[in-house]
């Protein structure tokens, strides 16, 4: 009988496309996949250790799974990802997690998964978190397996370089390496032609992509990359994510600019609006730096969203640097945010030199005051859009009424009008109406909306 895999993804967009990669390294040796964890052979948790509480998920889905394994003792359960290569051989200790776990695997071992499970199935407990300089999976076809059939993420590169001190990426996920071009371009290629209608070029800081051509070839950048893949056809829709602000560079926003189907949206982490905090983040720019380069999107593409990532009360914040956060994304006005409250880490360089110093009130307080801000920011944002036209690609049905559909514009912004029918996929125009603070609701309309017009 086929064995069947399930497996369950915490943690950000490069580990839900890892998950797909899992897939089909699985199915191609001989395992069917099931979303249903009772029914499975093996069960795979790629997880997340950016902050404390993911990793918290974890290990309480890990309890609950205690159970099912004691229904179905020949289950074989993984850890993957992140907290895999964080953890290592201590996730193997029964005593430590409350179960055992059979197999632990590191994001650059995903290869290794099938041999890894014939240890385990001879009677071994099995791990591999070596970090490798070179893998990305190039020649592996992910299989979307929750996907939507309309939009869907291409890995470009791996790994990160930049030690901004709070975070484990750096030694989860090791050092950076970029994906041969011409197999991100047939991948692409390949999900148009099954009907996908919008692709996210996804890396921890895809700015850093590069591909030196071996054989006296060009060099491709991430501008070049990103232009080829929009080269593909007008009606594919390029993402892309994520960007540091350091490495944002004139030549992106330029390429942005002049490809009316790359979207005007992007995603620049802040973390912070203090110099003196964003020096200990070790982010290497500083505030002013980092307005330049909002001021150099909306000079050269005025209709472009900005969303980013903020850290509220990392090591010896005080009062005055969050006052001056606060201020920042005023003046940024960011169109949308992920809000946090830093969660030092075990092994990074913050949890060495700085003192987690912010008392858990403190941290949680001001973090409610950033995201109060931002609520009112983004109502601002989307007021601002009502009575604007825009080309929004149909993803499915609105969540909360069958009558209507949902999709994105552009900008990202999730955009919900009357079901006239469409498939998903449809590019539609929509005429702003209404909003909330993280809502458009429109009416399709006959105008049209050409694509470079968005860039005005
Ligand atoms: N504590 C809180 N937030 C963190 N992030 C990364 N590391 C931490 C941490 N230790 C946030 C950053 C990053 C996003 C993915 O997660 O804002 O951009
Ligand atoms: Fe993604 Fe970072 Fe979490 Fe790893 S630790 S899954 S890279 S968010």
């Amino acid at each position: 009988m086929t064995k069947k895999i399930y497996i369950e993804t915490y943690g950000c967009q490069m580990n839900f496309s890892d998950s797909e990669i899992v897939l089909s390294i699985m199915n191609d040796s001989g395992y069917q996949i099931s979303d249903s964890v009772s029914e499975a052979d093996v069960v795979f948790l790629n997880t997340c250790s950016v902050r404390d509480n993911a990793e918290q998920r974890v290990l309480k889905r890990l309890k609950q799974l205690k159970s099912l394994r004691a229904a179905n003792p020949g289950m074989v359960v993984g850890v993957l990802g992140c907290m895999a290569e964080r953890m290592k051989e201590s996730l193997l200790e029964e005593a430590n997690i409350g179960m055992r776990i059979d197999l632990v695997a590191g994001p650059d071992a995903y290869r290794n998964l099938p041999e890894l499970i014939r240890e385990v199935e001879s009677g071994q407990k099995a791990i591999n978190v070596i970090l490798s300089t070179e893998e990305t999976y190039a020649d592996v076809t992910p299989v979307r397996y929750a996907s939507n059939g309309v939009s869907a993420f291409i890995s470009i590169m791996r790994g990160c370089e930049n030690l901004c001190s709070y975070c484990v990426v750096p030694g989860a996920r090791g050092k950076e390496r970029s994906r041969d071009p011409e197999t991100i371009i047939s991948e692409a290629k390949e999900l148009y032609e099954q009907g996908y209608r919008e692709i996210t070029l996804l890396g921890q800081n895809v700015n850093s992509y590069l591909w030196k051509c071996h054989y006296g070839g060009e060099t491709i950048t991430f501008p070049r990359i990103i232009e080829k893949v929009a080269g593909l056809s007008p009606s594919l829709r390029i993402r892309f994510a994520t960007s540091h602000p350091k490495d944002l560079s004139d030549e992106l926003i330029e390429t942005i600019g002049s490809n009316a189907n790359i979207c005007r949206s992007i995603h620049l982490p802040v973390q912070s609006g203090s110099n003196a905090v964003l020096k200990r983040m070790n982010r290497k720019y500083t505030v002013e730096s980092y307005m330049e380069r909002i001021a150099a999107i909306r000079k050269a593409i005025p209709q472009c969203s900005v969303t980013t990532d903020i850290i509220a009360g990392f090591c010896g914040e005080n009062e005055e640097d969050h006052r001056q956060t606060l201020k920042l994304m005023e003046e940024a006005k960011f169109d949308f945010a992920y809000m946090f409250r830093y969660s030092e880490r075990p092994g990074t360089p913050a949890e060495r030199s700085f003192t987690d110093d912010v008392p858990e009130d403190v941290k949680k307080r001001r973090l409610e005051e950033i995201i109060g801000l931002q609520r009112k920011l983004s109502h601002e944002s989307n007021k601002r859009d009502t009575g604007k036209v825009f080309e929004v690609l149909v993803e499915g049905v609105s969540r909360k009424s069958e009558k209507n559909l949902m999709g994105r514009n552009s900008q990202n912004k999730v955009v919900v009008f009357k079901d006239e029918g469409w498939e998903p996929g449809t590019y539609v125009n929509v005429k702003i109406k209404e909003c909330t603070s993280a809502t458009l609701l429109g009416e399709a309309v006959d105008q049209p909306v050409p694509l470079i017009s968005q860039s005005n």
